[in-house]
């Protein structure tokens, strides 16, 4: 944000979401509960395309980038199934979680081969009930805040062109998003964004740490709210959740980078 923007072809660059419909969640309610900041049927939505993140990133010459972006992909995904543990299919995304992980540590040791192996099966991992039911920690032991930000960054640095795709939609000009951009693509990222801001909200600065923690929310409330304006198709609220997540973001690179 506050950066020359690369050019970029707006709905559809970014994530590789999966066409389905949501069953019904009303806008404006789920935002403000912490639990709710991935529904299950998007966790569902978003294995495949982490998995495609990861296997492509992988699948030329392998860069400093793209080894970083494959990975961070993998604990993304990771995140994603341990966001809720609780249900009856919590066997189910633990071992996905593990197989995550154990698939971002091949892509460290620089396995690539074995881990685009991994990757492809993880859409079908069969449940290990043995599978720890407790949250593992991510941010620190496997992912830093630099890493995790890397996948706002446009696709030759090895992003997903969230941030581009963002500056694009704050900057309609009639104050709300078009229908055509409120779709599952829109709806997942902004899910994805607002996982990241949760993730995000565990480091602690060595100054100002409560404003960091305060930014991150905002983030992942507004991220939230987009994710549900989508939903509802409110082009209106779409757009002020976008203006209000980009203040987030901005705010905090003021203060922080
Ligand atoms: C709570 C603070 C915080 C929030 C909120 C935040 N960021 Fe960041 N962001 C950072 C910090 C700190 C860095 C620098 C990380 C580093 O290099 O160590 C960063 C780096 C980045 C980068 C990498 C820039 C580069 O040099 O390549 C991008 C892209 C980015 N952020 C996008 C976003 C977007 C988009 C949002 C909102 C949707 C956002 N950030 C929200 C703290 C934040």
């Amino acid at each position: 944000m506050n950066r020359p923007r690369a050019a970029s072809s707006w709905i559809g660059a970014v994530v590789l979401g999966v066409a389905c419909t949501l069953l019904g969640q009303g806008a404006g309610t789920a935002a403000d509960n912490k639990g709710s900041s991935l529904p299950p049927a998007d966790y569902v939505r978003l294995v495949e395309p982490s998995v495609k993140v990861t296997v492509d990133a992988l699948g030329g010459e392998v860069t400093r980038r793209s080894a970083e972006k494959a990975r961070v992909a993998m604990v993304m995904l990771a995140a994603f199934a341990q966001y809720d543990l609780s249900g009856t299919d919590g066997a189910q995304r633990a071992t996905l979680r593990d197989a995550a992980l154990d698939t971002a540590a091949r892509i460290k040791d620089k396995k690539y081969a074995e881990a685009v192996t991994q990757a492809k099966g993880l859409t079908k991992v069969a449940a290990n009930p043995q599978a720890r039911k407790e949250k593992v920690k991510l941010l620190g032991p496997v992912v830093d805040v630099d890493e995790l930000m890397s996948q706002f960054r446009a696709p030759d640095k090895g992003g997903l062109d969230i941030e581009n795709l963002f500056d694009k939609l704050a900057g309609v000009a009639d104050g709300q998003l078009p229908a055509a951009a409120l779709n599952d693509d829109l709806r997942l990222t902004a899910y994805r964004t607002a996982v990241a801001a949760e993730l995000c909200k565990e480091h602690t600065p060595p100054q100002k740490a409560p404003l960091w923690q305060k930014l991150s929310d905002e983030m992942r409330l507004q991220a939230v709210r987009l994710a549900e304006a989508v939903q509802a198709k409110d082009g209106k609220a779409a757009f002020q959740a976008v203006e209000k997540l980009n203040a987030s973001c901005n705010h905090c690179h003021r203060e922080f980078r």
